[in-house]
């Protein structure tokens, strides 16, 4: 099938996990195109499926991304579509974070109006060497109450690359039976 993910990352680890997706993607012979969301993506449709990846910064998703949802809002509804969330707060172990990011992401999805039911949630990472000094503090203080000690020269992924790669296999699987099916 014809495959589209757009994604928004600052840091860079939508992006990373969006080319992971792709490669597996392509392993399974789909046609895939991966679009950064600041590089003017295809509109959704011209595809088949379309994934969307979005960090959260500071309990929002990347402004592009919910403005290119509203833009595709009618052919995303009516297509195979995926949304994939990467926070911190999902690396938690306390609950009431797992369930601020879940009312994070229903409340985008309220917002633009999108009715997907594929929702993925990824852990992402901390990417202090990619930070100002601020930003080192604030995510340090942050991020030693939840995950221990920090080294701010260092970066830390907490990505589970093995549960990605089961979704993506998974849904893959799904979109094969399904084109079986047309065939
Ligand atoms: C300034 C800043 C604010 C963040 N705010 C949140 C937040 O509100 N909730 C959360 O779960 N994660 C938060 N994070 C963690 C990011 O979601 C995580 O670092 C993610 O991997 C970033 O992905 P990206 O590199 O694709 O942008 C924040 C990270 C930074 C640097």
């Amino acid at each position: 099938m014809k495959i589209l993910i757009v994604y928004g990352s600052l840091e860079g680890q939508t992006s990373k996990i969006a080319h992971f997706m792709k490669e597996i993607l392509l392993d399974d012979n789909h046609d895939v195109i991966l679009a950064n969301v600041t590089n003017n993506p295809l509109p959704a449709d011209k595809f088949d499926v379309i994934l969307i990846g979005s960090s959260i910064h500071l309990n929002s998703y990347n402004p592009s991304i919910k403005k290119y949802v509203k833009n595709n809002i009618e052919e995303l509804n009516k297509k195979i579509t995926g949304f994939y969330s990467v926070s911190m707060a999902i690396a938690s172990n306390l609950p009431e974070k797992h369930q601020e990011v879940n009312q994070l992401t229903q409340q985008f999805l309220t917002d633009t109006g999108w009715e997907t039911n594929r929702i993925w949630h990824i852990e992402g990472a901390l990417k202090f060497t990619k930070y100002d000094y601020l930003k080192k503090m604030m995510m340090r203080s942050i991020a030693q109450k939840e995950f221990g000690p920090i080294n701010i020269n260092k970066d830390y992924e907490y990505t589970d690359w093995e549960k990605v790669k089961n979704h993506l296999s998974q849904f893959s699987s799904r979109l094969k039976t399904r084109l079986h099916e047309q065939a």
